[in-house]
C-alpha cells in the first residue's frame, strides 16, 4: 500500500469566509484547501503520493491528454451523518469503476486501497469542508496521460488527482421535477465504444446535445441508441428509471450506458420495497405509446450529483410530453427518501453501504 506524504495548506481558506460560501451552495464551484496526488510511469509505477495545497499543475504543452483525451474520472460523495460522523457511500464501487474505465483506456490501474486512501486522508483534512443538512463534500478522483508525446499510443506517464468540492443541489430548481430533452440529432455511445467508462471524453461528446437541451429550456439530455436511435439509452449525466401503473419500474440494461452505482442501489432498495424492477431495453416509441395510455406515471434520474430526480416532462422535436401529473410521483420520493435516508444515517444501513471515514 502506498504510504502518502501530507503538506498541509498554509494558507487554507479562513473559517468566516467558508461558513459564509456554505450559505449558497450550487454544484461544483467551490474547492477544498487540498488535493492527493499520485503519479504513474512505466518505470516506477505508482510513486509520491501526497495531500498537498490544491493548486494549479504544470504540464509540458504535448502531454497526451491534450492531444487525445486519454482521461477517466469518478464522482462520488462525503456526507456528514446527523451524528457529525462523515461517511462515503459505497466508494469500493468507484474503486472499481475507475479501474473498469482505467482498462477500456489503456491505462494503468490503481489499487483499490490505495484509490480509497487518496480520498480519505483528503477528508482527513479537509474534514472541516463536509457540509451538514442537505449538502454533502462532491470528490472527483480522475486519472490523465501526462506524458509529453505527440505519438499515438498510451501514455508512459499518468496523473491521478482528487479534488472536493462542497455541494448543494445538482439542479438549479432544487427539489423540483427536471425538464428532458430527447436528442435525436446526436447519440452518446456506441456498441464496441466508450459508453460504459468514465472517461472526459464522453461528456466532451455530450455537451452539444446538453446546450441543445438548454436552448429548449431543460435541464439535462436524454440519449437514445446509436445503432437504431430508438431505445431509451441514459441521460448526459445520469441514469434513468420509468415507473408504471402496475408500480413495476423498468431501466434501460447495461452495454452502452454508465453503470450507475445510484442505479444499481435503486434496483436493490425497489426490490426491498417489493416493487418489479427490470433491466430491459424500453424505446422511445414505447414511452410515447405509455403515456398516452397513461401506463406510464412516473420517469426520475439518478446518480450521484443529481441524487433521484423526478423528470416531470419529455420535449423533443415534435413537441412535449408531460409525465404523469408532472409533478413527483409516489414511487421516485419513496426510493429518494430510502437512499437519502441511508446515506445520512437516518436508515439502517442493511447492505453495508456506507463506509465511515476516520476522524
Ligand atoms: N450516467 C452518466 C453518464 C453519469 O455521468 C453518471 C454520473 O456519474 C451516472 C450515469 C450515474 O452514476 P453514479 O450513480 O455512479 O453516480
Ligand atoms: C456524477 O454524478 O458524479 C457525475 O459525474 C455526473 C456529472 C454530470 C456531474
Amino acid at each position: 500500500m502506498l504510504q502518502f506524504e501530507i503538506v498541509r495548506n498554509s494558507s487554507p481558506m479562513s473559517e468566516a469566509v467558508r461558513a459564509k460560501a456554505f450559505e449558497n451552495l450550487g454544484f461544483g464551484t467551490l474547492f477544498s484547501d487540498h488535493m492527493s496526488v499520485i503519479q504513474w510511469s512505466t518505470d516506477k509505477g505508482w510513486h509520491s503520493a501526497r495531500v498537498t495545497a490544491r493548486a494549479p499543475f504544470s504540464l509540458d504543452p504535448a502531454s497526451s491528454v491534450f492531444h487525445y483525451a486519454q482521461e477517466i474520472f469518478e464522482g462520488m460523495k462525503a456526507y456528514r451523518a446527523a451524528d457529525g460522523q462523515i461517511v462515503l457511500f459505497r466508494p469500493e464501487e468507484n474503486a472499481r469503476r475507475f479501474n473498469t474505465s482505467a482498462r477500456r483506456l489503456a491505462m494503468p490501474e490503481l489499487p483499490e486501497e490505495d484509490f480509497i486512501a487518496a480520498i480519505e486522508k483528503l477528508i482527513g483534512l479537509d474534514s472541516a469542508w463536509v457540509p451538514g443538512g442537505e449538502g454533502s463534500l462532491y470528490l472527483r478522483p480522475f486519472m490523465f496521460a501526462s506524458e509529453a508525446f505527440l505519438g499515438v499510443r498510451p501514455s508512459r506517464e499518468y496523473i491521478f488527482c482528487v479534488i472536493a468540492s462542497p455541494v448543494g443541489p445538482y439542479f438549479k430548481g432544487g427539489a423540483k421535477p427536471v425538464r428532458i430533452w430527447v436528442s435525436q440529432d446526436y447519440t452518446r455511445a456506441a456498441v464496441g465504444g466508450t459508453g460504459a467508462a468514465k472517461c472526459g471524453g464522453n461528456y466532451a461528446a455530450s455537451l452539444l446535445a446538453q446546450a441543445e437541451a438548454t436552448t429548449h429550456g431543460c435541464d439535462q439530455v436524454l440519449f437514445l441508441d446509436a445503432t437504431e436511435r430508438k431505445w431509451i439509452e441514459e441521460l448526459g449525466g445520469m441514469n434513468i428509471f420509468f415507473v408504471f401503473k402496475d408500480g413495476s419500474i423498468i431501466t434501460p440494461p447495461l452495454g452502452t450506458i454508465l453503470p450507475g452505482i445510484t442505479r444499481n442501489s435503486i434496483m436493490t432498495l425497489a426490490n426491498d420495497s417489493n416493487i418489479a424492477v427490470h433491466e430491459r431495453a424500453y424505446s422511445f416509441g414505447e414511452l410515447q405509446a405509455d403515456l398516452s395510455s397513461d401506463r406510464l406515471v412516473e420517469a426520475f434520474a439518478c446518480g450521484t450529483a443529481a441524487v433521484v430526480a423526478g423528470i416531470g416532462e419529455l420535449t423533443h422535436g415534435g413537441g412535449s410530453l408531460k409525465i404523469g401529473t408532472g409533478e413527483i410521483g409516489p414511487v421516485t420520493k419513496l426510493l429518494r427518501e430510502k437512499l437519502i435516508g441511508i446515506q445520512r444515517k437516518e436508515l439502517t444501513d442493511k447492505h453495508g453501504w456506507l463506509r465511515r471515514v476516520p476522524a
